[in-house]
């Protein structure tokens, strides 16, 4: 490849550096452009073919469906991993030895309280609230209860930080989906792993015993593996232009809840599951729906199917549907819209509109069914995604503070009114 890349403008030619990555992925550098073309500058909406940073985190080749995470597969992670190691690899760059990660669970399990005052403002949202608006306005609000911005270049501050919101995030979680359940909060239980944990907060009867079911911990534990990072996604591109203004950790991540939250990011496994029940309910006609996704006059779009980056299987899809299969056999789950949804890929994989735009089942096709075979309601499937999202968040934001990005400010072209004199209001 070569070392620069020529751009010619009005017969004048200008030189770019070409860099190249690990896995062989090139870019041009244009910062320079601007200033060499006295104020020309690129435009590409939705960001489809420009890179915002340079990243050790997670590799992933769309047009193959490889993804890795720090040099490891998805499938030997999600295979072989837990997620607390595979939260652990994304934030510190390497897997844990047996004591780093004993002390990395332990630190986590002593910071897993959650201010009591926290709970006065869970208890100002109205029951229907939405998981993901409690989840992202709970974790702005933890701020106030750990006042102190993180100074990234102390190790320790870093590393307490980290382990401060993955101890509570988790509780925050359970806590937003008992609030909508009517549910009095649980506070867990130090003997349970981080999973098991999670779901014995969520679950626990007040009035019974929980016993810890594993296959529901090993489906969560691989779920939550499958969601854990997916490079400059649109929500972590939110907590990395967030966090470039210098803005706490707690207060990017909260912003990138937010972006999570909309239906064309993680909020589409809860769209997916509202698309299939509807499919179910008007009789399973999926060539109906396969018609309204391919009317472009129709907003309707089939949710779960393609990717920004992935022009072929999702690997995660792979996985997902393969676990969907065991957990709800192993669970004697029966689910109609599994077989529903199964059609429609089965349909849309052999018609051309899908195969053209190369529209596969993303990583949020199958992920619902199996959330929903082990009692976790729709309104919470984001909030799972989030959770399992959580330490790639926090390792790109890690990442971006500590190679002083500088502050994300894109340019535009103006397309508004030429100057125009001041009109008074008589004269409008
Ligand atoms: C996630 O980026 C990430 O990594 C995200 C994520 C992560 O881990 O962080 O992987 C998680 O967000 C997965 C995606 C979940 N979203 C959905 O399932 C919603 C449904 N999918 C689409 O809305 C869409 O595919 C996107 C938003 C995911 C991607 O959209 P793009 O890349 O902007 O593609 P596009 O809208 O330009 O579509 C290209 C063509 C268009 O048709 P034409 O104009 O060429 O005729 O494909 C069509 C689109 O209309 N198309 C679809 C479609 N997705 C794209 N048509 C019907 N149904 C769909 N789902």
């Amino acid at each position: 490849m070569s070392k620069n890349a020529t751009l010619e403008i009005d017969g004048k030619k200008y030189e770019f550096p070409v860099i190249e990555g690990t896995e062989n992925e090139v870019a041009i550098n244009i910062k320079t452009l601007r200033a060499a073309t006295d104020g020309v500058i690129t435009i590409d909406p939705g960001y489809k073919n420009t890179g915002s940073c340079e990243s050790a985190i997670t590799f992933l080749d769309g047009e193959k469906g490889v993804l890795r995470y720090r040099g490891y597969s998805i499938e030997e992670l999600a295979e072989k991993a837990d997620f607390l190691e595979v939260a652990y690899l994304l934030i510190f760059g390497e897997l844990p030895t047996t004591e780093q990660l004993a002390k990395f669970d332990s630190d986590i399990k002593n910071q897993s309280h959650v201010d009591e005052d926290v709970k006065k403002i869970l208890d100002g949202f109205p029951k229907s609230a939405h998981p993901m608006g409690v989840l992202a306005s709970l974790t702005s609000a933890l701020i106030a209860f750990n006042p102190t911005s993180v100074n990234v270049d102390s190790e320790e501050e870093m590393y307490n930080a980290i382990v401060r919101i993955m101890a509570k995030f988790p509780v925050l979680c359970a806590w937003a989906y008992r609030k909508n359940a009517g549910l009095p909060l649980d506070y867990g239980d130090d003997n349970l792993g981080y999973v098991d944990n999670f779901l014995k907060m969520m679950f626990k009867k007040p009035s019974g015993e929980y016993n810890s079911n594993k296959v529901m911990v090993n489906a969560l534990d691989k779920l939550l593996i499958l969601h854990a990072d997916h490079e400059q996604n649109c929500s972590t591109s939110t907590v990395r232009i967030v966090g470039s203004s210098h803005a706490g950790l707690f207060a990017s991540l909260s912003a990138g809840m937010s972006a999570l939250w909309g239906p064309l990011h993680g909020g589409a496994n809860q769209a997916v599951i509202e698309m299939l029940e509807a499919i179910k309910a008007d009789g399973g006609d999926t060539k109906k729906y396969m018609a309204k996704a391919k009317d472009k006059n129709d907003p309707f779009r089939l949710m779960g199917f393609g990717h920004r980056v992935y022009k072929n299987f999702d690997p995660r899809a792979k996985i997902i549907k393969v676990a969907a299969d065991e957990v709800l056999n192993d669970l004697g789950v029966e689910d109609p819209i599994l077989e529903i949804a199964k059609g429609l890929e089965k349909e849309a994989l052999s018609d051309p509109y899908f195969v053209d735009r190369k529209l596969y089942p993303n990583v949020d096709f199958y992920s619902g069914i199996i959330y929903r075979a082990m009692g976790i309601p729709v309104e919470m499937f984001t909030a799972m995604f989030a959770l399992g999202r959580l330490p790639g968040w926090v390792a790109q934001w890690k990442e971006m503070r500590l190679r002083k990005e500088p502050i994300g400010r894109p340019r535009q072209i103006y397309i508004g009114e030429n100057h125009r004199p001041f009109k008074s209001i008589d004269n409008r």
